[in-house]
């Protein structure tokens, strides 16, 4: 298979960041995809209502500005321990897609984020009845669990109890990066608790976390969560191309300005945006599966946060193209993920 043509995609989990830098980033995905789920973690966060449709217009603005008129972005709010249950209801009303739960500490901008589950238990009760998914970011953050282990301590410690406790929440796990996350997400049990499901980044489908260490340190493979071994590559690589309706595609693409990605103490976050559909499209050939990305990238997606599916079409085919050294951000530069390697899909037009 040499060329597919499927659904025009979305992506499910996107870092634009804000002010000046937007119309640089938002065209990477307004080129590929028709809408954009964009994460709320700003510096201040997006915690309120109001300023996720602030933030929405900025966007759609910047979009607009980068010769993309159509683009859609949908928005999240960030939770906190403060986060009021009107403040759902005031979601709700507003369109908001979902509400995303960073553990303090657990990443870039998660300082504001939630401390103690239990205290946001009323908050996450108004989710479940009104149909608001949690989106998480799956890791634990005490310092004594290993870094390599933090998100299958987590399905036990906090995703386990947290659907039990609230049996109608429905969940996406975010950029899942183990065997254990895949399993349990598409072992689940439905029936009796709230539908979940998971996002998957191209970068986690590409690499193992030898990425990280090959021949010195290699900054721009650094994420959170971070590359794991090979063993769960490749079951993340099985669910992306399963026929399970669970999965779908969310980039995590996370720009960062170049030096402070490639500085003592380097930002997590590989930016895969100008690439995104094409990283996929390479992973989903490397397993002969090419055939499954539309379900993955176009569908799935869509049929969990009820929407409908886009209506136009885009080609990608197997032709060469390099991937540039950076792309401007603002003032900055920002390094893609594989800069200046040879990339074995393009889109076509
Ligand atoms: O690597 C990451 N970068 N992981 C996250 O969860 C956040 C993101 C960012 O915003 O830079
Ligand atoms: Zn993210």
């Amino acid at each position: 298979m040499n060329k597919i043509t499927i659904t025009r995609p979305d992506d499910w989990h996107l870092h634009l960041r804000d002010g000046d830098v937007l119309p640089d980033l938002v065209s990477h995905t307004a080129r590929q995809f028709t809408r954009a789920l964009v994460m709320p973690n700003l510096r201040p966060p997006v915690t309120q209502v109001a300023q996720a449709l602030s933030y929405r217009s900025r966007i759609q603005e910047a979009a607009i500005t980068a010769g993309y008129p159509d683009f859609q972005a949908l928005m999240t709010l960030y939770l906190t321990d403060m986060t009021l249950p009107s403040e759902i209801e005031k979601a709700k009303e507003a369109g908001i897609m979902g509400v995303k739960l960073y553990p303090a500490g657990a990443t870039t901008n998660s300082d504001a984020g939630v401390t103690d589950l239990n205290k946001c238990d009323s908050t996450i009760a108004k989710m479940a009845e009104l149909d608001m998914p949690l989106l998480v970011h799956g890791e634990v953050t005490h310092s004594v669990i290993d870094i390599f282990d933090r998100e299958a301590a987590f399905i036990e410690q906090v995703l386990e109890p947290l659907r039990k406790k609230h049996p109608k929440l429905r969940v996406v796990f975010e950029h899942i990066t183990t065997k254990q996350a895949a399993d349990y997400v598409s072992q689940a049990n439905t029936k009796d608790y709230g539908e979940i499901a998971a996002t998957i980044t191209a970068h986690h489908l590409l690499y193992n976390r030898n990425a990280i260490f090959m021949g010195g340190i290699r900054p721009h493979y650094y994420c959170l969560p971070v590359l794991k071994r090979e063993e769960h590559r490749q079951a993340l690589l099985a669910a992306a191309t399963s026929d399970s309706t669970r999965f779908f595609l969310g980039t995590d693409s996370a720009p960062h300005a170049q030096h402070l990605k490639e500085h003592a103490c380097g930002c997590a976050g590989c930016f895969t945006a100008a690439q995104a559909i094409e990283l996929y499209a390479q992973a989903f050939a490397s397993v002969g599966k090419l055939q499954q990305l539309e379900k993955f990238a176009s569908l799935n997606g869509p049929h969990f946060y009820g929407l409908p599916v886009n209506q136009s079409m885009i080609t990608i085919e197997k032709i060469p193209q390099k991937i540039p050294l950076s792309y401007p951000m603002g003032q900055d530069l920002i390094v893609p993920l594989n800069a200046g390697e040879s990339l074995e899909w393009s889109i076509l037009g």
